[in-house]
């Protein structure tokens, strides 16, 4: 992955170091650089929770003051693009100092859960900040990062079908406890029981095309039509594939549509966004219907599955708790930009209900 990271933030454009403040992504050097500060702050620098809420490192970094401008709990969004410490040649040495500092520290230490629990956490860290690269190049209109290529090269469910994760999953009540857990799936997933004729595929963009041409879409959202969609002189539509306009992809599920015009569109077919548990439920019984395209959007609200007082936040303390805010909702599994490492119908992840810019797309029930 820190190749993978390498090389973008090699590649990148001079005028694409500092876009534009945009409040959905970060500037990518500082995004960069703070993958590198976390991995570096958990594995290398042994950072702990004090009693009094606090995580600390006694350890220094190798890059002096980066805790100022690179801890993200600590640095605000829009102060991320006033940084000229952060060059790209610095960057790049950060990024491979740290790799080699952490793998020095890996072999060092040992071989059970609890000691690989903070280079696992660094890496599924690194593997998010992958993917929000990928948000970040679609919505700046930039080449698709070569981690994303996925949903380019070919038909999204052609390519994700034969992911090698899917044809071992073998959902069950329980948690599969090879998969790393984090703090917010701990206590049981959340189940519902299911009748068959509440399976549904994800929605297609075909489908969604038939409710914005209703006009339906429109009275729902005042929108003319979704996020990175145009009307082609010729009257087909089109969509935004990171900076390339192509032609709608009709049996493709919908993707970049927020949680709001999802359930705009199912309330027009008399029918609703699963809860997580039926979701849980749904893949469980049914894993064939797991794809992994796109996020999908639930109705439920952000929470842990134990109640909100049992729930202990992990080493990460910021990680999930600060967003049980009841203004975050539950998406389920991943997308064709989601590193395989993450890549899971029990992963949750969660965005504000508004967020069209993140690879997401849904099914409903009862329709
Ligand atoms: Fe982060």
């Amino acid at each position: 992955m820190r190749a993978l990271l390498r090389e973008f933030v090699f590649n990148l454009d001079e005028s694409q170091l500092w876009p534009p403040h945009i409040a959905t992504i970060n500037p990518p050097l500082w995004e960069a650089a703070h993958v590198a500060w976390f991995a570096e702050w958990f594995c290398v620098r042994d950072a702990y929770n004090t009693a009094n809420g606090e995580t600390r490192a006694d350890i220094a970094s190798i890059w002096l003051e980066s805790d100022a401008f690179l801890n993200s709990n600590t640095i605000a969004h829009g102060a991320r693009w006033h940084l000229p410490q952060l060059t790209r040649a610095r960057t790049l040495d950060f990024l491979d100092r740290n790799l080699e500092a952490t793998l020095r520290a890996l072999e060092r230490a040992a071989d059970d859960a609890e000691a690989l629990h903070r280079f696992r956490l660094a890496m599924f860290h690194e593997a998010m900040h992958l993917e929000a690269f990928a948000w970040a190049a679609q919505t700046l209109s930039w080449k698709a990062p070569s981690w994303a290529r996925i949903g380019i090269d070919s038909a999204m469910h052609a390519s994700i079908s034969n992911h090698a994760a899917l044809a071992e999953f073998q959902l069950s009540e329980k948690h599969d406890s090879s998969r790393y857990q984090f703090d917010n799936e701990s206590g049981l997933s959340p189940q519902h029981a299911l009748t068959l004729e509440d399976s549904a595929e994800l929605v297609t963009n075909s489908k969604f095309v038939q409710f914005v041409e209703s006009g339906a879409y429109t009275r729902a959202t005042q929108r003319a039509h979704p996020m990175y969609w145009r009307s082609h002189s010729n009257g087909d539509w089109q969509q935004r594939r990171f900076d390339r306009w192509i032609a709608l992809a009709e049996d493709e599920p919908v993707v970049h549509v927020n949680a709001q015009e999802a359930e705009a569109y199912a309330a027009w077919n008399g029918a609703r966004l699963p809860s997580e548990a039926e979701l849980h439920s749904l893949f469980s019984s049914q894993p064939n219907l797991w794809h992994g395209q796109v996020w999908e959007w639930t109705s439920t609200p952000f929470a842990p599955y134990v109640a909100p007082e049992q729930f202990k936040p992990g080493l990460y303390r910021e990680y999930s708790q600060p967003w049980f805010d009841g203004k975050h909702r539950v998406l389920r599994g991943g997308s064709f930009a989601t590193l395989p490492i993450m890549h899971h119908p029990h992963y949750r992840n969660f965005f504000t209900p508004a967020r069209g810019d993140v690879f997401a797309g849904f099914r409903v029930i009862g329709a």
